[in-house]
């Protein structure tokens, strides 16, 4: 598929904004946005075997293991609708699934990866995770800072009755674990892929939209 594939990983802390700037990312090019953390979540609201065994490790703010998210990972790059490219949000998280991810890679026999790296202060991140709420129904994220929407509140989109919610993993408690597994797990593959010659940093502060402006050069250069 020479050339015009667009593989990508957005890397970034917990709250740096990696799903606000793979929707649009993937909008603008015309690829899927593949969130780990969505497909986890949808499992465990589901009640099937993969969000009964994740659920713990979600709400404490901890990893899945590896086993279960390269499986989902392994088995949603190969549909169709990757096959001109993907944006990966949320996984890998970790240098055995960044390992994984190559053999994925290899075996599918596609372009090498593109590797944004969204770069946000620790108090912008808690302020950031701290204020979210997202829609029950349609999954829209939300910050209570620059929007009117307010817990147990109805989502604002014209066609969308969801409930306004608060994220499990957005607990004080959980947030604090979820930085301290960041840095301990997944802020390693920076260098791993800085390595490679695969990433692009990327400052993650000021307004989306000025935020994506940095980024879409960053993927077509
Ligand atoms: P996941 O859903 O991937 O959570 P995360 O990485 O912690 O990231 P977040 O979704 O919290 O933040 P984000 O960077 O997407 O920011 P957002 O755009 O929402 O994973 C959840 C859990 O699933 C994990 O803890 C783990 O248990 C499990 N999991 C998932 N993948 C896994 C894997 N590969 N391996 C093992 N376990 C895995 O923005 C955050 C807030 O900030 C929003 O309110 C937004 O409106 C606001 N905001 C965004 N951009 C800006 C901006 N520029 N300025 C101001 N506010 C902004």
């Amino acid at each position: 598929m020479a050339g015009k594939e667009h593989n990508l990983v957005m890397l970034g802390a917990p709250g740096a904004g990696k799903g606000t700037q793979a929707k649009m990312l993937s909008e603008e090019l015309g690829i899927p946005h593949i969130s780990t953390g969505d497909i986890l979540r949808m499992a465990v609201a589901e009640g099937t075997e993969l969000g009964q065994q994740a659920k713990g490790y979600m709400d404490r703010g901890e990893l899945v293991p590896d086993e279960l998210v390269i499986a989902i990972a392994r088995e949603r790059l190969a549909e169709p609708d990757c096959e001109d490219g993907f944006l990966l949000d949320g996984f890998p998280r970790t240098v055995p699934q960044a390992e994984a991810l190559e053999e994925v890679l290899d075996e599918l026999d596609r372009e090498p990866l593109k590797v944004i790296n969204l770069d946000v202060s620790e108090e912008e991140l808690v302020r950031r995770l701290a204020g979210r709420r997202v829609c029950s129904e349609c999954g829209e994220i939300y910050h209570i800072d620059y929007s009117d929407v307010e817990d147990g509140g109805v989502c604002p989109k014209p066609e969308c009755n969801g409930e306004i919610e608060q994220r499990s993993d957005d607990r004080p408690e959980a947030i604090r674990e979820r930085l301290r597994v960041y840095a301990d797990q997944t802020e390693p593959l920076i260098d791993y892929y800085d390595e490679r010659g695969l990433l692009a940093q990327i400052s993650g502060e000021g307004p989306p939209e000025e935020i994506a402006e940095r980024v879409l050069p960053a993927v077509r250069g």
